[in-house]
């Protein structure tokens, strides 16, 4: 039954949507099983850029079945647009499976959203908008509506009246917005019906058909480890468990069905959005705005710039724990080709010398350790070109020994580029 996961070990835009492009076209399946729009993945292929939201990076193989898993929250029209983005770029999406038990993105969670983070002011997240915070938060209190309820627009009306009647009742009352109409709101939904409705499947009977004939179904993590609402730097992160252990919840399997989890390292870190980062390199950094630049560390779905700062191996390590990763992938080597020298944060220090090799489990404690880096040589040459491991110079193949030894497990993949073909892929894993 071999089932294999994608996850990002730090912040999110590590690469996970390049290595899982690159490790589905052995697949059956590639399956989301959290997350929604929020995620932005980022591929490209034949020189060609496909940026996904909530289709699975599978898609682009004509014998992989993307799925939209039970755990994922779905705006419908936003799936739409991708699904004509992709056909209108020549990829041919009828084969997507969406989750009946798939929970749906209304306009309320949007609003919600957006009026939630105003009202935070300067403690405000810095969430994407999309509307994510909201709709796990009605799935966990049971009014959130599901995309089976679309094939019974009876059902989908009622209860549509009866959570609105409150949604509105807070728009209106606490942040003086104007009440939405479920007249309205129901003809958008429905109307997407005749689109949406032969995609509508039972996809975790989908993935145990799969499991059960041998054939690899890959899992694809969106957000990342440190965004993970129960192991990440709560409240700065999503609402839904990006981790390895959220496949078993969010796809409908155990973890006996799990033999290859792949963390995905970005070869520096990035954040978007508020919250703690111990490596940070402020802007105005000369190698933190070089990372950005080189990087382009502008958001995929937002735009916003990323917030730099060199590998926090601590954090990494820990990641690799938190998911129980059989391997890594190391995403944008290229972009430390520059570099005269490389540094890694090892451990952290607080202001009483302190040493801590563990992240802090006490919030306070990460906000105030400063890190402990280890300086590695650049090499001071161009890599994207390199298509094995023999290929890149011997600093950068000790960088990733380095890196592997630090975290303690092999390394799987190295990016060398953005194009599925500079991916590097290491003896072990051939
Ligand atoms: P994801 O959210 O983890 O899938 O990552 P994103 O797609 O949001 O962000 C990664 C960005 O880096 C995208 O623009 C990719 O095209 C780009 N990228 C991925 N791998 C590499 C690499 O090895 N080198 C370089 N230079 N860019 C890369
Ligand atoms: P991928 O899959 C980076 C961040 C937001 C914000 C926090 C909460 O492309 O790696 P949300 O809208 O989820 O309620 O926002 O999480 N965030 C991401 N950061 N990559 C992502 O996805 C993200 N998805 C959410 O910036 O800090
Ligand atoms: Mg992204």
């Amino acid at each position: 039954m071999p089932g294999a996961v994608i996850v990002g070990t730090q912040w999110g835009d590590e690469g996970k949507g390049r290595f899982t492009d690159f490790v589905a076209k052995e697949c059956s399946l590639v399956v989301r099983y959290q997350g929604g729009h929020n995620a932005g993945h980022t591929i490209v292929a034949d020189g060609e850029v496909f940026k996904l939201q909530l289709v699975p990076s599978g898609v682009l193989y004509p014998w992989v079945v993307p799925v939209i898993g039970n755990g994922v929250v779905v705006d419908p029209a936003v799936l739409i647009a991708e699904l004509d983005m992709l056909e209108s770029m020549g990829v041919e999406t009828g084969r997507l499976r969406l989750s009946g038990n798939a929970h749906l993105i209304m306009p309320y969670h949007q609003e919600l959203d957006r009026v939630t983070e105003r009202f935070l002011g300067k403690n405000k997240l810095g969430t994407t908008k999309r509307g994510i915070g909201p709709a796990y938060a009605d799935k966990a209190l049971r009014v959130g509506l599901r995309v089976q309820d679309l094939l019974d627009a009876k059902i989908f009306r009622e209860k549509l009246d009866l959570v609105l009647r409150e949604k509105n009742g807070v728009l209106a009352k606490v942040y003086n917005r104007l009440p939405m109409s479920a007249d309205e709101i129901a003809d958008q939904y429905l109307s997407m019906v005749p689109r949406l409705a032969p995609m509508i499947d039972d996809t975790v009977h989908l993935v145990h058909e799969s499991l059960d004939a041998g054939q690899w179904v890959l899992f694809e993590g969106a957000q990342a480890t440190y965004l993970d609402l129960d192991h990440g730097t709560y409240p700065f992160v999503t609402s839904s468990n990006p981790i390895a252990g959220g496949v078993c919840t969010g796809a409908g399997v155990g973890p006996r069905a799990i033999e290859r989890i792949i963390g995905v390292v970005k070869a520096y870190t990035t954040r978007v959005g508020s919250g703690p980062f111990p490596t940070e390199l402020f802007e105005g950094d000369v190698d933190g705005d070089r990372l950005v630049e080189i990087g382009k560390e502008y958001g995929t779905n937002t735009g916003r710039r990323r917030r730099p700062g060199w590998l926090d191996g601590v954090m990494v390590k820990h990641a690799v724990r938190l998911n129980t990763c059989t391997e890594i992938a190391i995403a944008k080597l290229d972009v430390l080709s520059t570099f005269d020298e490389i540094k890694v944060c090892v451990a952290y220090e607080d202001d009483s010398g302190t040493r801590y090799e563990h992240v802090p489990y006490h919030q306070s404690v990460l906000h105030k350790v400063r890190p402990v880096y280890e300086t590695l040589p650049g090499w001071r040459c161009e890599i994207d070109g390199a298509a094995r491991l023999e290929d890149l110079p011997a600093a950068a193949r000790d960088y990733v020994s380095f890196v592997a030894e630090l975290v303690g497990v092999p390394v799987s993949f190295v990016s060398v580029g953005p194009g599925r073909e500079q991916t590097v892929v290491l003896p072990r894993a051939a």
